[in-house]
């Protein structure tokens, strides 16, 4: 299969074949990764990798996944950048692929903006442009999510449950591009998911309907319910976690003054706080099958979102889900990069 070329921005792109070829592809880079074999895919090839927001585990899996594969990350801000100055994502993404061999690109956290951007840039690039991360979607993590199911269950996870469910943060108004990420791959491959929300936290409209016609197609349950205690019962794995108010969001969007700004976040971060019994906690993990897995992208907020019983305890996999960014990285960077197919 030769996924050479092809931009990897949501999972919805890519047929099922093409997501279980850079699954088998991730899986034999980690066996390889841990044998100390070197697999020098991508010897002198650059990747640009462009991120408008933070990141630990997004960040260094590609940065040390380029090494690892011969070729260099090189770590790139906005601020440091023409764009700051108002340089367009067409000029970026044209200069940028005549000088390297992929761009990847991480900007989440503004809703309606950040895939288009990365569309844009797409579109005018003549290498990959690949998403860490944008309002929509989070490709690279829920390809992680799902190579890690499969190495705990054993490979076969059709039939399985997902609660997907909000959980309460104090932190910030997170993305909601995970959750979006996991109805739509999840049920594409097979998962009956159960989403779970409090009112005014619903997700955007696009990925909602992909996972209807996803869950259809695949002869899966789509459910959406408003208690964390639905979700999670009977459930193989919860994956509890925080996402802003879409429409508090947008609003943030639209306005320029910092005061502004600040009061919209600090309202979203109020209305958190009405739902501060969203925890996943060790009644709640009884609820769901007593061999069901824990799951979250990280960072998580600790005592919010989760309680540190849970998350540190027997059920939870999030440092093996954390590690697995690494393999499936390099998978998605040595195919759609790569000379020969992979
Ligand atoms: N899960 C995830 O994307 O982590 P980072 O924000 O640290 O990259």
């Amino acid at each position: 299969m030769n996924l050479k070329g092809r931009d990897y921005i949501e999972t919805q792109d890519f047929t099922a074949e093409e997501i279980e070829h850079l699954l088998s592809t991730a899986d034999a880079l980690k066996v390889a990764f841990h044998r100390g074999e070197h697999r020098l895919e991508l010897p002198h090839q650059t990747v640009y990798m462009l991120f408008f927001d933070k990141s630990t585990r997004t960040r260094n899996a590609f940065e040390a996944g380029a090494t690892q594969l011969g070729a260099h990350a090189h770590f790139l801000e906005p601020g440091s950048l023409q764009i700051s100055h108002g340089e367009t994502a067409k000029d970026t993404g044209i200069i940028l692929g005549q000088m390297g061999h992929g761009i990847a690109i991480r900007h989440d956290l503004i809703p309606e903006v950040g895939n288009a951007y990365m569309r844009e840039v797409a579109k005018h690039a003549d290498v990959p442009v690949i998403n860490m991360q944008c309002d929509v979607d989070h490709p690279t993590q829920t390809l992680a999510d799902l190579m890690t199911i499969r190495e705990h269950f054993g490979g076969d996870v059709r039939g399985k449950k997902i609660a997907v469910t909000w959980a309460y943060a104090p932190s910030y108004a997170k993305p909601l591009s995970v959750p979006q990420g996991l109805i739509t791959l999840m049920t594409r491959m097979g998962l009956n998911v159960s989403l779970a929300h409090p009112k005014g936290y619903d997700l955007m409209k696009r990925p909602m309907e992909h996972a209807r016609a996803n869950a259809k197609e695949a002869g899966v349950k789509f459910e959406v319910v408003d208690s964390m205690d639905e979700a999670f019962a009977d459930a193989d794995i919860v994956y509890p976690k925080s996402w802003g108010a879409y429409d508090l969001m947008l609003q943030k969007r639209d306005t320029t003054s910092d005061a502004q700004i600040n009061s919209i976040e600090q309202e979203c971060l109020k209305m958190n706080a009405n739902h501060k019994d969203w925890i996943c906690d060790e009644r709640r993990m009884k609820l769901a099958k007593s061999n069901a897995i824990y799951m979250h992208c990280l960072p998580a907020d600790r005592g919010s979102e989760v309680t540190d019983a849970v998350i540190d305890g027997p059920q939870s996999i999030v440092f093996q889900e954390a590690e697995n960014r690494l393999h499936t990285a390099k998978a998605i960077m040595a195919c759609t990069m790569r000379e020969r197919p992979f």
